[in-house]
């Protein structure tokens, strides 16, 4: 009781400055705002209004402002400026091409915001450079990375068919999952299977991203207040590096004494990294914590996406997979390559990220300078300019039947294509002006090669030994995503129900 009044007080005497603060900062914004006149709006001309649609109906303003303008440039209201947004492929090529010095990179759009708000290393450049590590690693780490899924499975699905259909809750299951196995390359055993460490992603992942998507409305100067007033994110993100602190003392201690010993070394990143020894056990520990944080929340949202359409999939579609998984294991096992040959696996999850990605817009840049478009639209500098990935995503001209998931979409077009280079265009790492949920050009993201052989292998090792679907009756119908300003999560209170396959069904699956 005596806590609720203190922390109702507390708040009354914070929130009149932070709501002064915030209309100062507000006119201040307004004044600076660059002129725009000449590009046409969607959503509406008045700002406020323009925010409140663009915050509740984001989708439909850019796909209102896609459809009628297509080919030149449009305006939105993206909550706290104007964002002029670029969907010809002409203009895409140029917004690639054009250098830092004249459309400066925005922050990465994922989580990027709770990381900054308690305090955790966030540097764009950073964890770009430690997600093309994780690639590179990737070969080495491979057996490592299918070891946890097969560990995980056991120990959070049901592992008898005698047990019959299970219900589970999506987003625990698949955040503990993918918590384990990317951790498992990230900081390795024991701490990827710490409970207390598992609990602690799954909270920062749900509060983490209502807090990206929601303080996106605020200036950046009160994030810090957002996240302290309402959420656990401070409190839950000082756990986690105390954890991860310990861990990297633990191991550099491990590293000194197994230097010599080439076979007893880890390989996982965090002992990768002490080894290059340039880093205080701080630096280190923060670096290490944004990379985890920020690799099991996309995989994992992404990867729900994926989950709900298999729940909905035909039997045909995952008869198929079965067979191309089985048919796969039958030459080498679990491998690396065996997992990049799998075409139909891989269509799925490119499908799922096409039709239920989590940002409406990719490729955000700022103008530094004026930048004039070659079509002679004129940028003033400081304006925001983003692609609007979903409405692309969903044009009848380039995906016909776009609305439909069609499981092997990509598949099949990558087989009809004449040359290895053109077929590579669909695989699912691929960025292109026509699939954006990645990104595209130098701020693609550099985490997708990683992310994209953690989902093929829990996917294929799921459909393997257990099916899925919704519950029965009025359930049985994917929940609706979650949508605020440019960002779609999927549902984080939806369930399905699995059961473990009988032996023998699994074909090369006992492996
Ligand atoms: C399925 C999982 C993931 C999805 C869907 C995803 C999606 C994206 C998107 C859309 C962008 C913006 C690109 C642009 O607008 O041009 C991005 C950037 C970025 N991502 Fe990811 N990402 C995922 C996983 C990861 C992982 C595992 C890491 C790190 C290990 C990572 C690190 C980054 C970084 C550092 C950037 C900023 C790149 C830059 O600005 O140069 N991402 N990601």
């Amino acid at each position: 009781m005596d806590a609720d009044v203190h922390n109702v007080t507390y708040l009354s005497l914070i929130l009149p400055y932070a709501v002064v603060l915030c209309i100062v900062l507000w006119v201040r914004r307004e004044k600076s705002r660059p002129d725009l006149s000449h590009i046409p709006s969607v959503g509406s001309s008045y700002c406020f209004v323009g925010a409140i649609r663009f915050l509740f109906n984001a989708q439909s303003v850019l796909q209102e402002g896609y459809e009628r303008h297509k080919l030149a440039p449009f305006k939105v209201f993206n909550l706290t400026h104007w964002a002029v947004v670029v969907a010809s492929p002409q203009l895409i090529e140029e917004v690639r091409k054009a250098s830092d010095n004249d459309l400066r990179a925005c922050e990465m759009p994922h989580i990027s915001y709770s990381l900054a708000g308690v305090g955790i290393a966030h540097d764009t450049r950073t964890i770009a450079d430690l997600g093309t590590k994780l690639a590179r690693t990737l070969p080495l780490l491979f057996a490592d990375m299918h070891q946890e899924v097969i560990a995980a499975f056991r120990d959070i699905l049901p592992s008898d068919d005698a047990a019959g259909w299970v219900q589970l809750p999506v987003v625990d299951t698949v955040t503990e999952i993918i918590t384990r196995v990317s951790n498992r390359v990230i900081v390795g055993l024991p701490l990827c299977r710490d409970q207390e460490f598992i609990a602690l992603h799954k909270r920062l992942l749900k509060d983490g991203t209502m807090v990206a998507a929601i303080v996106g409305m605020f200036p950046k100067t009160l994030l810090q207040i957002v996240v302290y007033l309402f959420t656990k994110l401070p409190h839950d993100a000082k756990e986690m590096q105390r954890m991860v602190q310990a861990t990297v003392e633990k191991r550099e201690e491990k590293e000194q004494r197994d230097n010599e010993k080439f076979f007893s070394k880890s390989h996982d990143l965090l002992s990768e990294i002490i080894r290059e020894g340039q880093e205080t056990s701080s630096e280190l520990t923060h670096r290490i914590l944004a990379v985890s944080l920020e690799s099991v929340h996309s995989t994992s949202m992404t990867f729900t996406h994926a989950l709900y359409h298999l729940a909905l999939a035909d039997e045909d579609v995952i008869q198929s997979m079965r067979d191309e998984i089985d048919a796969e294991l039958r030459h080498e096992g679990w491998t690396l390559a065996a997992l990049e040959r799998m075409r139909k696996v891989d269509s799925f999850l490119k499908e799922s990220m096409r039709i239920s990605g989590f940002r409406a817009v990719t490729m955000m840049r700022k103008a530094v300078g004026g930048y004039t478009f070659a079509d002679g639209t004129y940028i003033p500098a400081n304006t925001v300019l983003c692609t609007p990935s979903t409405a692309i995503h969903l044009d009848e001209t380039k995906y016909p039947h776009a609305r439909t998931f069609d499981a092997f979409r990509f598949a099949r077009l990558s087989s009809h294509s004449s040359s290895s280079s053109s077929s590579s265009q669909y695989r699912l790492t691929t960025a292109t002006p026509d699939f954006l949920a990645w990104g595209y050009g130098r701020t693609a993201c550099p985490g997708r090669f990683f992310a994209a052989a953690q989902m093929k292998l829990v996917l294929a090792y799921f459909v393997l030994h257990y099916d899925v679907r919704f519950l029965e009756g009025d359930d049985a119908v994917r929940p609706p995503d979650w949508c605020l300003g440019a960002s779609r999560f999927p549902n984080l209170g939806g369930r399905v129900v699995v059961r473990k396959r009988r032996w023998g069904e699994g074909g090369a699956s006992s492996c």
